[in-house]
């Protein structure tokens, strides 16, 4: 064969690599585990229902910490990683420290999913899968989970400050902060329906209820007083949604019209702005809420996947394999 053909050859082969790569590199996919974990499904859902009914706010915290995992460099279970010698975590990062919950509920799952799938099933997918399930437990929308996330072998706690939304964010600041993960200011008020379950601690409420006279329902704000002193108690729990926290549906946006929000980035939701309308059509009809929720869940859990040979399938969520 004469070096040229060579050549030729090479370059077919090389250009071969590069669409078997790519390819493999596309969509994520519902069925990415039908044939490597088939029980996949049944397996997340049985952990996460049993979690659920011995403590509901489980749920809440689930879905949250998918959100807070998309947000910091994509959907790649980088917020479940611990602190190594060579980087700091996302788990003490502030929006998180103190306040971010289901880890070792993660550790169950992974451990039941490994059992039956060993090495099959990335943490990530996990998580998105945990993510909704847990709304579905809670009376929620259920959906397809698009599959075949890898797991990232880094994790960076500056990058969960500057992408985590502050409760104190304003609706510009809330806006562009999605914007920058390419979800819409509608996709930013959908999802953050989510706050229709869970809780929230003093600290991230004190200076809404003491200091926001005009935003704010003064009855709620004198109510939510009692278990959140102005100083101390920084860790006493008030539910996002005082109507229905175990519950998910479209109460939320109902507490947004009636100026009883708890976080100041809730109000900001609806104080006049651009995200009003949006408010005003989930709190009258949760169909609605629903599709738009649904819609912004699965485009959230398509930010920055690693996948096809990035990313690796971590044996243990806590740790990058050896
Ligand atoms: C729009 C910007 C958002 C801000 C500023 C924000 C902020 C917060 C804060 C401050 C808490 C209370 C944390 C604590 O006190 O420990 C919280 C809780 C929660 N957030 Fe958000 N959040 C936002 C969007 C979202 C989104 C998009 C989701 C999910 C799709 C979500 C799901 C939750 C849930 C479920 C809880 C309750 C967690 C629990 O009870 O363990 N949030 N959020
Ligand atoms: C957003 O979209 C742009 C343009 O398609 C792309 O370059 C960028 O990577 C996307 N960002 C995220 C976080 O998905
Ligand atoms: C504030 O909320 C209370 C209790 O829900 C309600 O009775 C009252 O009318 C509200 N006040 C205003 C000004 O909307």
């Amino acid at each position: 064969m004469g070096s040229s053909s060579t050549c030729f050859f090479a370059a077919i082969s090389l250009i071969c690599l590069l669409m078997c790569a790519s390819s493999i590199n596309a969509q994520l996919t519902p069925t990415f585990y039908a044939k490597s974990c088939p029980k996949l499904l049944n397996i997340v859902r049985a952990t996460m229902a049993k979690s659920v009914a011995k403590e509901p706010r489980i749920g809440a915290s689930i879905l949250r910490l998918f959100f807070h995992d998309c947000f910091v460099n994509g959907c790649d279970a980088s917020v479940l990683l611990e602190d190594t010698p060579t980087f700091k975590g996302e788990k003490n990062a502030y929006p998180n420290q103190n306040s971010l919950r289901g880890f070792k509920l993660m550790d169950i799952i992974k451990r039941n999913v490994e059992a039956i799938c060993k090495a099959t099933v990335s943490c990530s997918d996990i998580l998105a899968l945990a993510a909704r399930d847990s709304v579905v437990l809670l009376g929620g929308p259920s959906w397809t989970v698009p599959l075949g996330r890898k797991d990232t072998r880094t994790a960076s706690e500056s990058a969960a400050n500057a992408n985590l939304p502050p409760a104190t964010a304003n609706l510009a600041t809330l806006i562009s902060l999605f914007a920058s993960k390419n979800l819409t200011a509608r996709d930013m008020t959908a999802l953050s329906g989510a706050h229709t379950i869970g809780m929230a601690r003093c600290t991230t409420f004190r200076s809404r209820i003491y200091n926001e006279a005009n935003s704010i329902n003064a009855t709620f704000a004198t109510s939510k007083m009692a278990n959140c002193p102005s100083v101390g108690g920084d860790n006493n729990l008030a539910p996002l949604d005082m109507s229905t926290s175990n519950h998910f549906d479209n109460g939320y946006f109902k507490t947004l019209m009636a100026k009883q929000g708890l976080l100041h980035s809730d109000q900001e939701l609806f104080n006049g702005g651009s995200q009003d309308a949006w408010v005003r059509l989930y709190a009258k009809s949760n169909y609605a809420f629903a599709q738009d929720f649904v819609a912004a869940m699965v485009k959230m859990g398509n930010i920055s996947p690693l996948t096809g040979f990035n990313g690796e399938i971590r044996k243990h969520c806590r740790f990058v394999n050896q």
